[in-house]
C-alpha cells in the first residue's frame, strides 16, 4: 500500500487526454478519485475502469467549469457527501487558434472563466482546508504557452502565464507547511486539445506530440516529489532557456510564426 492511498483526488477535465492520464496515475496511487468534466459518459467509462484496476473509489461529477457558479457548486456537493478533497488538480482547460481581434470575444471570455477564473476559484475554495491539515497539494496544468507571448492564441498563452505565475507564488507561500503546488507545463501532447475548442476546430499542429500518459505521468511525478515546475522534455528545457535568454521582439515574432505555421 502507498502511503499517498487515504488521500482523495479532485481531478479537472479527467473525461479525456492529460487530465484522463493523471487520473491513471493517482488511481495507481490507491487514492480515492472525484472525476469531474462535462462528458458523463468518459468520465464513467474512466471511474468504472479504476474502480476494477485499482480497487478505489471513483465519484463522477457533471460540470461545466465556464459557468461562473460551478465551483462553489461543486465544493458544496463535496462538503455535503463528506468528502474532504486533499490533492487538487487543476487540469480542465481549452485553447482557441486565430488573432484576437477576428475571435468571438464570447470563447475568450469562456477561456479565461475555464483556465484561470475556475482555476482560481478551486484552489481558494479548496486549499484552507489542505493547510488547515498541513497536507495534500496543488497539481496545476500549465503549458509552454506560459513562457512566451501567444500571437495568434493571444488569450490561451496569457492565461497559461497566469497559471505558471499563480502556481509558482502558490508554491512559495506554502514552502515548509507540508504541501506543495506543480505546475505541470508540458509542450504539444497528443489529446482532443488541438481538435476541439468549444465546437470549433482548431487548425492541426504539425508538431511532434508527447503521449499524453508520458506527460501525466512525468507531472504526477514531479508532484509526488514536491517539485514547483514539471517540464517535460528536455527540448523544451533548451527552448525556456532561449525564451529567457532572446529579445522579446525575437520571442513575439518566433512564436507568431509558430502559432501561423499550424494551418
Ligand atoms: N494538448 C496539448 O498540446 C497541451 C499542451 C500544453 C498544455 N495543455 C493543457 O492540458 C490541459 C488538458 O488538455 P488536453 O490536452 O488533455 O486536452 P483535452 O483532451 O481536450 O482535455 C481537456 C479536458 O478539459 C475538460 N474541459 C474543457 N472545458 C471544460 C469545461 N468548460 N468544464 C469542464 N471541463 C472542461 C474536457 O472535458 P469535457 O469536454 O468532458 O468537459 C477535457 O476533459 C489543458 O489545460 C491544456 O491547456 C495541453
Amino acid at each position: 500500500m502507498n502511503a499517498a492511498n487515504s488521500e482523495t483526488v479532485l481531478i479537472t477535465g479527467a473525461s479525456s487526454g492529460i487530465g484522463l492520464e493523471l487520473a491513471r496515475c493517482f488511481a495507481a496511487d490507491g487514492c480515492r478519485l472525484v472525476l469531474l468534466a462535462r462528458n458523463t459518459e468518459a468520465l464513467e467509462t474512466l471511474a468504472k475502469e479504476l474502480r476494477q484496476a485499482h480497487k478505489i473509489d471513483a465519484l463522477v461529477l457533471t460540470a461545466d467549469l465556464s459557468l461562473p457558479e460551478t465551483p462553489a457548486r461543486i465544493f458544496k456537493e463535496l462538503q455535503g457527501r463528506g468528502i474532504r478533497v486533499d490533492v487538487l488538480v487543476n487540469n480542465a482547460g481549452f485553447g482557441a487558434n486565430g488573432a484576437f481581434a477576428g475571435l468571438p470575444l464570447q470563447w475568450q471570455l469562456e477561456m479565461i472563466q475555464v483556465n484561470i477564473t475556475a482555476l482560481t476559484n478551486l484552489t481558494g475554495l479548496f486549499l484552507p482546508g489542505m493547510v488547515e491539515r498541513r497536507r495534500g497539494g496543488v497539481l496545476n496544468v500549465g503549458s509552454l504557452a506560459g513562457f512566451l507571448p501567444g500571437p495568434g492564441m493571444a488569450v490561451y498563452f496569457a492565461s497559461k502565464a497566469y497559471v505558471l505565475s499563480f502556481s509558482e507564488a502558490l508554491a512559495e507561500e506554502l514552502a515548509g507547511t507540508g504541501l506543495t503546488v506543480t505546475a505541470l507545463c508540458p509542450g504539444p501532447t497528443a489529446t482532443n486539445f488541438g481538435n476541439v475548442s468549444h465546437g470549433q476546430k482548431m487548425r492541426r499542429l504539425n508538431t511532434r506530440k508527447m503521449p499524453a500518459a508520458t506527460v501525466a505521468s512525468y507531472g504526477h511525478r514531479a508532484f509526488r516529489k514536491g517539485k514547483p515546475l514539471a517540464i517535460p522534455g528536455w527540448p523544451y528545457h533548451v527552448l525556456i532557456f532561449l525564451i529567457r535568454i532572446l529579445p522579446r521582439w525575437c520571442v513575439r515574432k518566433m512564436a507568431g510564426l509558430f502559432n501561423r505555421a499550424k494551418e
